[in-house]
């Protein structure tokens, strides 16, 4: 692993930004893995800055979020499509036909999930994956379990993940309890891996990084990744 530590949310943001921006200009059909969350919105202002500088071009760029809500329309303000949109598709040159967001509302969410993992594959996989991570250790939203799960599934949140969801809510009552996510095994796979940690988060990044590799803490699986770049404010 590389592990960068910064002193601030700008610096976090601009590094990130530069590995993101070095990735797209090496290969401009670049498949990146996104993530949402507060931490990386400096981020996407980043991006969204170089592209109107015209030194970015997301125009061959495919990407795949890494999760969404069960429940909440693309419309819905909290949801994962409408924060995209907002925060990056709508102010750079991405065809839309590219971005992918698992569909929170699919009737046969086993089926939504089996066949986001099959359009991974066809894209030829992901070639940078973006993560942020919870408190208590969560990547998308694969929570503390007892196995680590592989593919896309559906995922129940736990108590703390909606704690810290509700306040992008009016009201605790109204985060979901369920989300879609990619898999463990479906992040292990992509050829890179960025892992962003904000203010606060340095103990569970001591975990990930040199703890024992436990589906308690479900980030430390990426120690067995060989290309994991962690960049955290401590
Ligand atoms: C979001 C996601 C989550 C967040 C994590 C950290 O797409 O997959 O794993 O990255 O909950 O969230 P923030 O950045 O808000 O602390």
């Amino acid at each position: 692993m590389n592990i960068i530590q910064v002193s601030d949310y700008q610096k976090l943001s601009e590094m990130a930004a530069v590995i993101i921006a070095g990735q797209i200009l090496r290969k401009p059909s670049s498949v990146l893995g996104l993530a949402t969350g507060s931490t990386p919105l400096g981020i996407y202002e980043r991006l969204v800055k170089l592209y109107q500088e015209k030194c970015l071009n997301f125009s061959q760029v495919t990407s795949f979020n890494l999760d969404e809500y069960c429940g909440l329309d693309p419309q819905n303000h909290q949801s994962y499509h409408y924060y995209m949109q907002n925060h990056l598709f709508f102010h750079i040159n991405m065809d839309e036909t590219k971005f992918h967001i698992p569909n929170g509302l699919a009737e046969d969410i086993e089926a939504e999930c089996k066949a986001y993992d099959e359009k991974i594959k066809q894209a030829g996989g992901i070639d940078l994956q973006i993560l942020g991570i919870g408190h208590n250790g969560h990547i998308g939203f694969n929570e503390p379990a007892h196995s680590f799960l592989y593919g896309t599934h559906q995922e129940i949140l736990d108590e703390s993940t909606i704690k810290a969801s509700s306040r992008f809510f009016e009201d605790i009552s109204q985060v979901p309890t369920t989300a879609i996510s990619m898999g463990i095994g479906t992040i292990m796979e992509a050829k890179s891996i960025l892992l962003v940690a904000s203010e606060g988060k340095q103990e569970i990044i001591q975990k990930t990084v040199y703890g024992p590799i436990d589906p308690q803490v479900p980030a430390s699986l990426l120690q067995l990744h060989k290309d994991v770049t962690v960049v955290y404010v401590g």
